[in-house]
């Protein structure tokens, strides 16, 4: 089977998707930094799968390094690249870094792919790109919109780069993977997200607040145009967003039909409130969750939610997760991390 580069592979996204990988019977190397995660993730991996991927710290901006990590690996079929950095709110504080991290790390796999012969690359993108869309749900073909942090930017600059080199007729395809709101954890509960600090996303937020660590969870704004007033999201099973990207990987490399290049959302086509989302985790896990109605939060969109059908029809591949059993997982995830 294709041994397939994983950046970001000891992330949260990336290692349930090295987790699918190995499963499925590909070879993966995983490349990390270790910047917002721990080598003791691919623990987690080997004790899911009995496999113990090849893993090296290294630096994806660091063109040097991944030209050795190539180099000695030999036949890198396929590239997954997540290694990036994602809290919008420090990207206002940090821009610089982040289009350093996210842009360099991007033009070091482009560059270096075509002389190691490496036949794709699946980015890591985001809902992010389409903004405030105009109709609900959002499909691939709707504008997108101009960036409202500059972690959005790097995004919507990562899927510009690679059309552009896609364009200049390069020897490799891509597929470009517009995430929702991916929640949860694999339910053998090893693996999981391990936010550094105070999480800024939802789910962790709220896990924590159900486990005592915090007061209580903000709900950020009940007077949206929005059924209850709270915004709407389209929260993503992340063991069903994992599975995409081997569904992606197998499309890209060996199906003929795979055009140089590809867009699909990833969502459920579901769109839940934040108030939803509090309530069924209360009722699936039977514990409370303290919150209060807090203000808006800057730059928050009201509702978007994926149409996924692209996915569906193309990818062969659809979310089956129920948002119950993603929140139960996440529950599981937080009390196994809780009792470290
Ligand atoms: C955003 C980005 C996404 C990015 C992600 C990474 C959009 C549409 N999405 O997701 O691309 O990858 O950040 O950080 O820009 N909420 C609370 N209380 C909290 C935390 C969140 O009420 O303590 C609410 C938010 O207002 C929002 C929902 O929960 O309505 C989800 O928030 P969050 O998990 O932070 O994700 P997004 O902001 O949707």
């Amino acid at each position: 089977m294709s041994k397939i580069l994983v950046t970001g592979g000891t992330g949260y996204i990336g290692s349930h998707t090295v987790v699918e990988l190995l499963e499925s019977g590909y070879e993966t190397v995983v490349v990390d930094n270790l910047s917002n995660s721990t080598a003791g993730v691919i623990n987690g991996i080997e004790g899911i799968t009995g496999i113990r991927p090849v893993f090296v710290k290294a630096d994806c901006t660091d063109k040097n390094a991944i030209h050795k990590i190539l180099k000695t690996e030999r036949n890198v079929m396929g590239i997954i690249h997540f290694a990036a950095s994602k809290s919008v709110g420090e990207s206002l504080s940090k821009p610089l870094t982040y289009y350093r991290n996210n842009i360099d790390s991007l033009l070091t796999l482009l560059e270096l792919m075509p002389e190691f012969n490496v036949k794709g690359l699946v980015f890591s993108s985001s809902c992010t790109v389409y903004g405030r869309p105009d109709l609900m749900p959002v499909g691939e073909d709707a504008p997108v919109k101009k960036a409202e942090s500059p972690y959005g930017n790097t995004k919507q600059i990562g899927e510009e780069i690679i059309r552009d080199a896609i364009g200049s007729d390069v020897s490799y395809k891509s597929i470009i993977l517009r995430y929702f709101n991916p929640i949860g954890a694999h339910p053998s509960a090893k693996i999981g997200e391990l936010p550094n600090g105070v999480p800024q996303n939802l789910v962790p937020f709220l896990t924590q607040t159900a486990a005592g660590i915090h007061k209580e969870l903000r709900v950020f704004g009940d007077d949206y145009s929005t059924p209850d007033g709270s915004c709407i999201r389209d929260y993503i099973n992340v063991v069903d967003l994992a599975k995409a990207h081997v569904t992606a990987i197998g499309r890209m490399l060996e199906n003929s039909d795979c055009k140089p290049l590809e867009y699909y959302n990833l969502g459920t086509g579901k769109g839940f409130s934040v108030l939803e989302l509090i309530h069924t985790f209360e009722n699936v896990t039977g514990v409370k969750v303290p919150y209060k109605i807090a203000g808006r939060r800057v730059g928050d969109i009201e509702q978007i939610w994926a149409d996924p059908r692209r996915a569906n029809e193309i990818l062969g591949w659809k979310a089956v997760e129920t948002l119950e059993n993603t929140l139960r997982s996440a529950w599981k995830w937080q009390q196994a991390i809780s009792n470290l």
